[in-house]
């Protein structure tokens, strides 16, 4: 089988196409022949070996794919061939809160991931696809798609008619948009660029913000919020965003602590959450059964995620480089098999 292979810390340039064995399937597999997979922030944190949990050696990289089932093990009754699949980002986690355990064995971190042509994994790390999706846009499913789910409905407890402000327009931020929209919350995007922004609005954004022409970005949130805030941040900013969005918050409201595209690290004054009686609430991924609860809505509203743009297998690096450079919108999906 074809892969690729990164050692963290050795940079784009170390992304390097390798020939894999194919194993034989134990009793509860699912051998998958993927057919896309899409790229995260995450991607690039472990090329530059920024990223906390890696493994000592090589790794098969990205948590994201979706393909078709060619071999199930004699004992799976969860698949049959055919079916279309996505990878759940934490293969062990199923459903419930997140444990040291059910979160060890994220894929293309500690274990291997997608970015190859065939996968094998327990019949558990599985589940099926939404039948009005392509594999490109299924692929975006696994990190971004169920981290904008768990932050706005699970851990964010958002109803029709509640508020939120999204950072950027990366791929957890245009799904959150998305999601958001079809689920009747009023939403504030920003982001460095016009143009983006007016995509955003096609989107159905209800109000947009540069943040380089505009750096005190949490006054016009309030202004547009009539001095209130609104109820949940999904903070994907960190370092350079985080006190902002504290600000931008309602009394009683959220912080989603999600990531950081502009720095981990800083301090933070207790202050800050004290007198509006605000929560910050840290998101790690999501469980499978969040994957499904979001296939669900997902065929229920036929919404489709945004993707930005595909790249063939030959160009993963490209692709990399692509979203390092930080011009998408949505998605960076890698075709691995038509
Ligand atoms: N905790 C979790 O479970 C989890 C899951 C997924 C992702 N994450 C984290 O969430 C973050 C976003 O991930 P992603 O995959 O969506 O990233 P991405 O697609 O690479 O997002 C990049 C975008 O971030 C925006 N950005 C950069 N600096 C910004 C700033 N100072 N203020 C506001 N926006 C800024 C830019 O938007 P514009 O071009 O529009 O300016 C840029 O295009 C990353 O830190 C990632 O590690 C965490």
């Amino acid at each position: 089988m074809q892969a690729y292979q990164i050692h963290s810390g050795q940079k784009i340039a170390g992304l390097e196409r390798v020939q894999c064995e194919s194993t034989v399937l134990a009793a509860y597999e699912v051998r998958v022949r993927v057919h896309a997979v899409s790229l995260n922030y995450r991607d690039l944190m472990i090329a530059d070996g920024s990223y906390r949990s890696t493994g000592d050696g090589p790794v098969i990289p990205a948590s994201d794919g979706a393909g078709e089932v060619i071999e199930t093990g004699a004992a799976v009754t969860r698949f049959r061939i055919g079916d279309r699949v996505v990878a759940s980002f934490f293969p062990g986690w199923i459903n419930g809160a997140p444990t040291p355990q059910n979160t060890s064995g994220a894929l293309g971190a500690v274990a291997n991931g997608m970015l190859a042509d065939e996968v094998v994994l327990h019949e558990n790390a599985w589940a099926g696809m939404p039948a009005h999706l392509n594999y490109a846009e299924a692929a975006t499913l696994p990190c971004a798609g169920v981290t904008a789910w768990n932050a706005l409905f699970v851990e964010g407890g958002l109803r029709a008619g509640d508020s939120v402000l999204l950072l950027g327009t990366g791929g957890v931020s245009i799904w959150a948009l998305q999601l958001a929209k079809a689920a009747g919350l009023r939403t504030i995007i920003t982001s460095s660029s016009d143009e983006k922004l007016e995509r955003a609005r096609t989107l159905g954004a209800s109000a947009t913000i540069n943040y380089s022409s505009t750096p005190e970005w949490q006054d016009e949130v309030m202004r547009l919020t009539a001095g209130r805030g609104v109820d949940l941040v999904l903070e994907v900013g960190g370092k350079g965003t985080l006190s902002r969005s504290i600000r931008s918050t309602a009394m009683g409201g959220t912080i989603a602590i999600i990531g950081g595209v502009s720095g981990f690290g800083g301090e933070l004054d207790p202050f800050a959450l004290i007198g509006g009686a605000k929560r910050l609430s840290g998101i790690f991924v999501g469980s499978r059964s969040m994957l499904e609860d979001l296939n669900r809505f997902l065929e229920v509203t036929a919404l489709k995620p945004v993707v930005d743009r595909v790249f063939p297998f030959q160009q993963a690096r490209e692709a990399y480089s692509y979203l390092e450079q930080a011009g998408h919108f949505g998605k960076v999906v890698i075709e691995v098999a038509r």
